[in-house]
C-alpha cells in the first residue's frame, strides 16, 4: 500500500474551542494570493469576507483592486469584459473558463478550493501533507507495478488518491513569500498557513458556532441544576 494517510496537524481552529488564529489565517491568505490563485478560484469567498479575519475597509478594498480580471458584461454592448475587483465580488478564477484552465494545466482542471478542506477527509491535514509530500516515485512501487510509473506531466504524492497529481509542487522554496509578521516562510510553515486559510474560507462560522455550542451546554448545564433543585423542591414534604 503505497497510499499514505495525512501527517498531523494542528490548528488554533481545531476541538470544540478552537479559534482562528488571525495573524496565520491572513499568511495563509498571503499564499494562497501569491501562490495558489495562478491556478485555484474561491468562489464562495467575497473579498469583503476577509474583514473577519482581520483586515479593515481600506485594506479590502486596495486588495479587491489587485484584481483586475473579474468578469462582467457591458451592459450596453452585451460584451463580456474583465474589470478591477470591488469589495462586493467573489476570488476569480485566474482562467476565463475551464477550457482555458486545462489547456494550462496538462488538461487537468485545477479545483476551486474555497470548500476543499471540507471535500476531503481530514481536509486540513490532507492539504498540508498533499503540499508537502511531493517525493520521488518508490523504487519498490516501479519494481512491484512496472505500468504504474509516473506518467509525464504528473507529479507523484503518496497523498494524492491514485497517487499521481496534475499539480506541479506549488510550494518548493523557503522564501517563496515574504511574510510581514517576521515568521520564516519555510515550505512547511507556507503549507500549513495556506491549510489554516482554506479551513476558515470552508467554514468562516467556525468560531461562531464553537462559541453557540459553549454557550448552549453551558446554559443546559445551569438549567439542570435549576430543574434538580425545582424537582427538590416540588417533592420536599413527600415521605
Ligand atoms: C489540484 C491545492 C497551487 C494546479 C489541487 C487540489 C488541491 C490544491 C487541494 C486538489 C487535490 C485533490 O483533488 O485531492 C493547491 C494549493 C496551492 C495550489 C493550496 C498553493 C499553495 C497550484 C498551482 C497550480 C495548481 C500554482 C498550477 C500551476 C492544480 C491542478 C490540480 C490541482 C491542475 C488538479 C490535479 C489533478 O486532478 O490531478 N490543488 N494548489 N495548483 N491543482 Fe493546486
Amino acid at each position: 500500500e503505497f497510499h499514505k494517510h495525512p501527517k498531523e496537524l494542528a490548528l488554533a481552529s481545531d476541538g470544540p474551542f478552537g479559534k482562528f488564529d488571525n495573524r496565520q489565517v491572513q499568511r495563509g491568505l498571503q499564499v494562497y494570493k501569491e501562490v495558489c490563485a495562478a491556478c485555484h478560484s474561491l468562489r464562495l469567498v467575497a473579498f469583503r469576507d476577509l474583514k473577519e479575519i482581520g483586515y479593515s475597509d481600506a485594506q479590502v478594498k486596495a486588495f479587491a483592486a489587485s484584481y483586475d480580471n473579474i468578469p462582467s458584461i457591458n451592459p450596453d454592448t452585451g460584451e463580456v469584459a474583465t474589470r478591477k475587483g470591488l469589495a462586493s465580488d467573489r476570488f476569480p478564477s485566474p482562467f476565463p473558463n475551464d477550457i482555458a484552465a486545462r489547456a494550462a494545466n496538462n488538461n487537468a482542471l485545477p479545483p476551486d478550493l474555497s470548500l476543499m478542506t471540507k471535500a476531503r477527509h481530514d481536509g486540513a491535514a490532507y492539504l498540508y501533507s498533499l503540499l508537502t509530500g511531493y517525493q520521488n516515485q518508490p523504487a519498490e512501487l516501479i519494481k512491484h507495478f512496472p505500468d504504474s510509473k509516473t506518467p509525464a506531466g504528473l507529479h507523484y504524492n503518496p497523498y494524492f488518491a491514485n497517487l499521481n497529481i496534475a499539480m506541479p509542487p506549488p510550494l518548493t522554496t523557503e522564501g517563496q513569500v515574504t511574510y510581514l509578521d517576521g515568521t520564516k516562510p519555510t515550505v512547511d510553515q507556507m503549507a500549513k498557513d495556506v491549510s489554516a486559510f482554506l479551513v476558515w474560507t470552508a467554514e468562516p462560522k467556525l468560531q461562531a458556532r464553537h462559541g453557540a455550542g459553549f454557550a448552549t451546554v453551558l446554559f443546559l448545564l445551569i438549567f439542570s441544576f435549576l430543574a434538580y433543585g425545582a424537582y427538590r423542591n416540588v417533592w420536599r414534604n413527600m415521605k
